[in-house]
């Protein structure tokens, strides 16, 4: 049978919004298919495999950058993966993959990532799970027993405050490897927007009148703390007193509501101002990532190890296998390629699978726990350096797509 792997057209459309229905849930009567001008103005890269009996696999790419070692990093995320239940397990999910990638990385888009329902399904592709977006269901009546704040007070946000927002998250964004930032579409919203989707933003001001935190949270209906539930999407603090001050604020509902159910990644450092950590979590949504692109991703990182020199390789059949050597000189590093036979290149420098390429970029394992997890081989004289390299930047991501 043969597959032809294309762009999905405006006239796939009813195939593609069923196959999706199929996979993730739709009312009985099936999503309703967009019309062309929604399905145009939305501008989305969606990619289908099609087969002699037509829709046999989808996905769709959002474009947009993400926060990795300091800097605004081209992001293909993939997203609505779903192949047709009668034609699983014939292959045509790596032959989707290929063709989408491939326009990513003709775009610019040097890494790609993506939530998965299951990681095995993604990792012969190259992605590897380097954290995970939570939901945390938090006690509010132990909020009461948080620190006062010293200096930092809390108010309402109006549209006018939008800027102040988006600048504490792009603050807090930068200093970390994962976080979306923000500034594309599906994930920029326009302050009118922004501020409608909650009850309430509320801001954490310091003595000098400068905006050091904010919680967006949706109040929830009922006043019986058992039961009372509210939803708490953001809480960035750029200060401990401010940390300390927001999540007082939340608690000042304890008599009402019982619990914030709060969106969180890994060690959040505003959950560092806590006295009480009896908290459970409410839905875990592990994040895979995958180098696109080895050259484009690993070169002009800001690096404090001026003068070091690592050479390395990648392993397997993929786009990504082939030989560099890594140096460091101006602050950052570059990147150049090795003519070396990858058959030989395991006896004279580090050999990494492209899973574990994905998880020393985003910083998340040492070389040390890469050769433990099978994904690091060879020479280890420079492993110190390589986990140097890439760590020191924790890994959170708070958006989901
Ligand atoms: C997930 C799905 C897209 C996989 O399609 P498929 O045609 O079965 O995929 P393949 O047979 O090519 O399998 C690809 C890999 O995924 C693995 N896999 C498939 N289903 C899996 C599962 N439920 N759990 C773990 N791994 C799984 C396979 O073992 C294979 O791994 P391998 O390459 O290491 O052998 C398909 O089953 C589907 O549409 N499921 C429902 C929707 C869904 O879960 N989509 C994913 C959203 S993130």
């Amino acid at each position: 049978m043969s597959l032809t792997v294309r762009p999905v057209e405006y006239a796939d459309q009813p195939d593609y919004t069923r196959l999706g229905g199929e996979a993730f849930g739709a009312p009985a009567t099936g999503n309703p298919v967009p019309t062309r001008e929604e399905w145009a103005a939305a501008g989305f890269r969606e990619w289908g495999a099609f087969d002699d009996e037509g829709l046999a696999a989808r996905l769709r790419v959002y474009g947009f950058t993400s926060w990795f070692h300091g800097a605004q990093v081209q992001t293909a995320g993939i997203a609505g993966v779903a192949v047709e239940p009668e034609r699983r397990g014939s292959g045509h999910l790596a032959r989707l993959f290929a063709a989408a990638l491939d326009e990513a990385r003709e775009r610019g888009d040097t890494i790609s990532t993506l939530y998965p329902t299951a990681p095995g399904i993604y990792r012969r592709l190259g992605y590897e799970v380097v954290g995970s977006f939570d939901d945390v269901d938090v006690p509010l009546q132990n909020l009461n027993r948080v620190a006062a704040p010293a200096g930092v007070v809390t108010r309402r946000a109006t549209v006018a405050d939008f800027a102040a927002v988006v600048a504490v998250h792009r603050t807090w964004a930068a200093a970390q490897n994962g976080p979306v930032s923000r500034a594309e579409k599906p994930f920029w919203t326009p302050p009118e927007k922004f501020f409608a989707d909650y009850t309430g933003v509320t801001l954490a001001i310091d003595g000098s009148g400068d905006v050091v935190g904010f919680a967006s949270w949706i109040r929830g209906e009922g006043y019986t703390p058992a039961t009372a539930l509210m939803e708490v999407d953001d809480l960035i603090a750029l200060t401990p007193d401010a940390a300390r001050a927001l999540w007082r604020t939340l608690g000042s509902f304890s008599t009402v509501v019982g619990t914030a159910r709060v969106s969180t990644s890994g060690l959040d450092p505003a959950w560092l101002v806590l006295p009480d950590l009896t908290t459970t979590v409410h839905s875990a949504h592990p994040y895979m990532l995958r180098i696109l692109d080895v050259a484009g991703a690993l070169t002009g990182l800001g690096s404090p190890l001026e003068g070091v020199r690592v050479p390395f390789a990648v392993r397997g059949t993929q786009d990504l296998a082939g030989a560099w050597t890594l140096t460091v000189s101006d602050g950052v590093t570059h990147l150049e390629r090795d003519a070396v036979a990858l058959e030989d290149a395991h006896h004279e420098r580090p050999v990494l699978s492209p899973n574990g390429l994905a998880l020393l970029y985003a910083g998340v394992q040492s070389a040390a726990n890469l050769r433990i997890a099978g994904h690091l081989t060879g020479p280890s004289g420079h492993d110190p350096i390589l986990t140097a390299l890439f760590a020191g930047r924790q890994l959170h991501v708070r958006d989901y797509f």
